[in-house]
C-alpha cells in the first residue's frame, strides 16, 4: 500500500478507535481491564446494544446513529457535529435532501459555498448542472430523488475533504443510504466512489460499469463540478445516465 494509503488507513482507525472510547465513556465504562474479562453479570445493566456494532464496523459509530429509524431522528443524532475538524468553519450542516423512499440517490463529495449558506447539496452552479441532469436529462423532479453527500460540512477553501473527515462522516452516510433503501446509487466523483466501494481506482476506469453497494446498484459518473471545468465529457456522463434510465424502466431485465 501506498504511503497515503497507509495513512488514510490509520487516520480511519484512528478516528474508529476515539470513538469507540468515547462510546464506552458513554455507557460508564471508564477504563480497560487489564485482567481477566468480569463476569458476564456485571455488565447486565448496560444495554448489549449499545455496545454492538456491524460487521463493516470494526469500532461501530455511536449505537444511537445505528438505531436511528428514519432520517429525522439521524438527523438529531448528528446534532450540533463538532465531531471532526470541519465543524468548527461551516455555516449549515448540509444533511440530504429530497424524497425518503427514493428509488434513485446522488451522493456528492462535500458542500460547498452555497450549500453551506443555504444547509442544501447541490444548489450552486454544480447543483444546477445536477438539477439538469435529474430534470431535463432524466426526467425526474429534484424532489423525487435523493441526495446527499460523503461529508456533511464544507471543507474550508473548497478543498478536498481528508481521510479523517470523511472517516468521521461515513457512518451517517451509510446509516442514510440504509434508511433511505434505494435502488439506485449514481455516485458522483471520486470521493463519493471511493468512500462507497473503498476503491481506490480512478473514476476513469469505474464510471460507465454497474457496481454493487450491499446489494444496491451503484453506477459511478463524474461530478458535476468536474463537467463545468471539462464540458466535453458531458456526453460520457450522459452515456452512464441513460444506463440507469433503462434499469430504472426495467429495460436491462
Ligand atoms: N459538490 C458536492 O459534491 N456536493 C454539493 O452539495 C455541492 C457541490
Amino acid at each position: 500500500m501506498s504511503v497515503s494509503g497507509d495513512r488514510a488507513e490509520l487516520a480511519t482507525l484512528v478516528t474508529s478507535l476515539r470513538r469507540h472510547l468515547q462510546r464506552q465513556q458513554r455507557v460508564g465504562i471508564r477504563f480497560i481491564a487489564q485482567g481477566e474479562a468480569p463476569p458476564k453479570d456485571s455488565l447486565s445493566d448496560i444495554d448489549e446494544n449499545l455496545l454492538s456494532g456491524t460487521e463493516s464496523d470494526l469500532f461501530s459509530d455511536s449505537s444511537e446513529t445505528y438505531q436511528a429509524k428514519t432520517l429525522e431522528e439521524l438527523r438529531a443524532v448528528i446534532g450540533d457535529c463538532q465531531r471532526c475538524k470541519l465543524g468548527s468553519g461551516r455555516t449549515h450542516i448540509v444533511f440530504g435532501v429530497g424524497n425518503p423512499k427514493a428509488k434513485l440517490m446522488f451522493i456528492g463529495e462535500g458542500p460547498g459555498r452555497d450549500e453551506d449558506l443555504q444547509g442544501e447539496p447541490f444548489v450552486g452552479r454544480a447543483g444546477q448542472l445536477l438539477t439538469d441532469i435529474i430534470t431535463k436529462g432524466m426526467g425526474l423532479r429534484r424532489e423525487d430523488v435523493y441526495i446527499a453527500n460523503v461529508v456533511k460540512c464544507r471543507p474550508p477553501e473548497n478543498r478536498n475533504p481528508e481521510p479523517d473527515e470523511v472517516a468521521s462522516c461515513e457512518p451517517f452516510l451509510k446509516k442514510q443510504i440504509d434508511l433511505v433503501r434505494p435502488e439506485i446509487i449514481i455516485a458522483l466523483g471520486k470521493f463519493a466512489v471511493q468512500a462507497l466501494l473503498q476503491s481506490k481506482v480512478p473514476i476513469t476506469k469505474l464510471r460507465g460499469n454497474w457496481h454493487s453497494y450491499h446489494g444496491i446498484k451503484l453506477m459511478p459518473t463524474f461530478h458535476p463540478a468536474y463537467l463545468l471545468r471539462n464540458p466535453g465529457d458531458k456526453k460520457l456522463v450522459w452515456e452512464d445516465i441513460k444506463k440507469v434510465i433503462k434499469e430504472i424502466n426495467g429495460e436491462n431485465a
